[in-house]
């Protein structure tokens, strides 16, 4: 008796601890997606999927992961996309026809879709969900490279069939570090539907060799989608938003990190055709900005519904920014025309927002030109600024309540004193500056 039960717990031990490594194979001038498709069925738990150091594996095809439990994926050898983009847009066209993906998960609202349409490509690495999985990169800094060749599709501004990178969804339990990104084609890490996230120490490269022509269109760095998540010690280099955090999103914390090129610590955009939002519990910290768009942004569409609650930025530290502070619920489609009327008489409420020592030199160039802007004026034209800036507030009657600025030391390029967009008859409590559409001018909430 005392044998027998000794017996089946020995072998339950065995189970437990019977973790598999299984190592990609590589085969040169090969696509390489399809035979780590057909082991992968028998390495969904308790496995190591291994991208080998010393190998340039071609992963020419999108590679969908099946439902995965206690699975480490590491790259520590260098992945590539195609370098083809005709290549990439044939596999995603097949591949979407195989999964009936359509546009079945297209959710613009929350991608920053800013100036441009696009049509949803799927992602190039995908997650069905599951538990404790951890993507891990190398700490070589010669290896563990993930290169989509973005710079062919820069160049030729192709915004057709883009594929996004990874779409790390409903997954519980989740890690990504140390992973690195080289020139991604469009946007980055998805996290919709996730929760219990930590994703440190990850590197985006996605700055274009000649910016003005080339502009790395999309190349959001982490969409935020989901709950429960730390993001911190990322060092991103891109074009869109250095994070985006999306509809439905709670309990967001995104600290000590580097940004450079994009379009800012970003809420939204929230609300479109009617949305009801409810984004709570967000807290940015700790980050350097340089040479982007925005510093921190809240966008909520004209005649959207729903809540966005307690979010703070804090320690911002910011060069060349020509918009630190930029809140809009009025946000709409400049392409199509002037400022749509809202009809509903509704819009996304905005409620405890807090924008916290914020140091730095605001661009302030007249000739400010940034890549995205391809229309004349630019999607990010304000009408009436003046180009000095820290904080523009374009809120929205009856929406909008306890929005408070604190400790903002912002210089000009041009030493002109900053100044501030602000309607006093939209906002009536003391925001921390002077309310009004003049010089920046803290009030003692603001100073103290
Ligand atoms: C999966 O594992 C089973 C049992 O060990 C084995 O027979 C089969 O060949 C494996 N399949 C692949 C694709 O490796
Ligand atoms: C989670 O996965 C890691 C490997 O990524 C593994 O070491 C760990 O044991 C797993 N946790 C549980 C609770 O199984
Ligand atoms: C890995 O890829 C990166 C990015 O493309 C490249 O800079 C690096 O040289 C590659 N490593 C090796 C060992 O080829
Ligand atoms: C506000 O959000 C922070 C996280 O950023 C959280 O710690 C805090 O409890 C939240 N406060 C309320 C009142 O929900
Ligand atoms: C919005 O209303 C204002 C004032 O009533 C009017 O001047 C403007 O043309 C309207 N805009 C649109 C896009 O209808």
């Amino acid at each position: 008796m005392l044998l027998q039960t000794s017996a089946v717990l020995v072998a339950h031990i065995y189970l437990v601890a019977a973790w598999q490594t299984f190592t990609v194979p590589h085969i040169d001038g090969q696509d390489d997606t399809p035979g780590l498709l057909a082991a992968l069925g028998n390495y969904t738990t308790d496995s190591t999927i291994l991208f080998e150091k010393g190998i340039k594996y071609n992963i020419f095809t999108p590679i969908k992961f099946p439902v995965l439990n206690n699975v480490e994926i590491r790259f520590e050898g260098n992945l590539t996309y195609p370098t083809d983009i005709p290549a990439i847009q044939g596999a995603l066209k097949a591949y979407t026809l195989a999964f009936g993906l359509i546009l079945l998960q297209l959710s613009l609202a929350h991608l920053s879709n800013d100036a441009v349409i696009q049509s949803f490509s799927g992602h190039w690495f995908s997650f069905a969900g599951g538990n404790n999985v951890t993507l891990r990169g190398s700490t070589d800094p010669n290896w563990g490279w993930i290169d989509a060749h973005g710079q062919a599709w820069w160049d030729t501004r192709n915004q057709v069939n883009r594929p996004h990178g990874f779409g790390f969804s409903k997954i519980n339990g989740g890690v990504i570090r140390d992973m690195k990104l080289w020139k991604p084609i469009a946007w980055n890490f998805a996290t919709a539907g996730s929760s219990n996230i930590h994703a440190f120490k990850n590197r985006i490269y996605a700055l274009s060799e000649n910016p003005d022509k080339a502009f790395p269109f999309n190349t959001d760095g982490f969409s935020a989608g989901g709950s429960n998540m730390l993001f911190e010690d990322n060092y991103i280099q891109n074009g869109d938003d250095c994070i985006t955090v999306g509809n439905g999103a709670k309990n967001i914390h995104f600290r000590n990190s580097y940004c450079e090129g994009g379009h800012g610590l970003s809420i939204g955009s929230l609300g479109k055709n009617g949305q009801v939002a409810d984004v709570q519990n967000i807290l940015i910290e700790n980050v350097v900005m340089k040479n982007s768009l925005y510093g921190a942004r809240f966008k909520s569409w004209t005649g959207g519904a729903g809540l966005a609650r307690n979010i703070t930025w804090k320690n911002i530290a910011f060069t060349n920014v020509p918009f630190p502070i930029y809140i809009t619920q009025n946000y709409w489609d400049q392409n199509l025309g002037p400022r749509p009327n809202s009809t509903s008489g509704t819009n996304t409420r905005v409620e405890d927002f807090r924008f916290e020592s914020f140091a730095g030199i605001i661009d302030d160039r007249p000739d400010y030109f940034e890549g995205t802007c391809i229309s004349d004026p630019c999607w990010y034209y304000v009408p009436g600024a003046n180009g000095h800036e820290v904080a523009i507030f374009d809120l929205y009657p009856d929406t909008a309540k306890n929005i408070v600025t604190k400790h903002l030391l912002p210089i000009t390029r041009s030493l002109k004193p900053a100044t501030v967009m602000c309607d006093p008859k939209i906002i009536s409590t003391d925001v921390g500056f002077k309310c009004w559409n003049g010089q920046f001018i803290p009030t003692k909430v603001g100073l103290f």
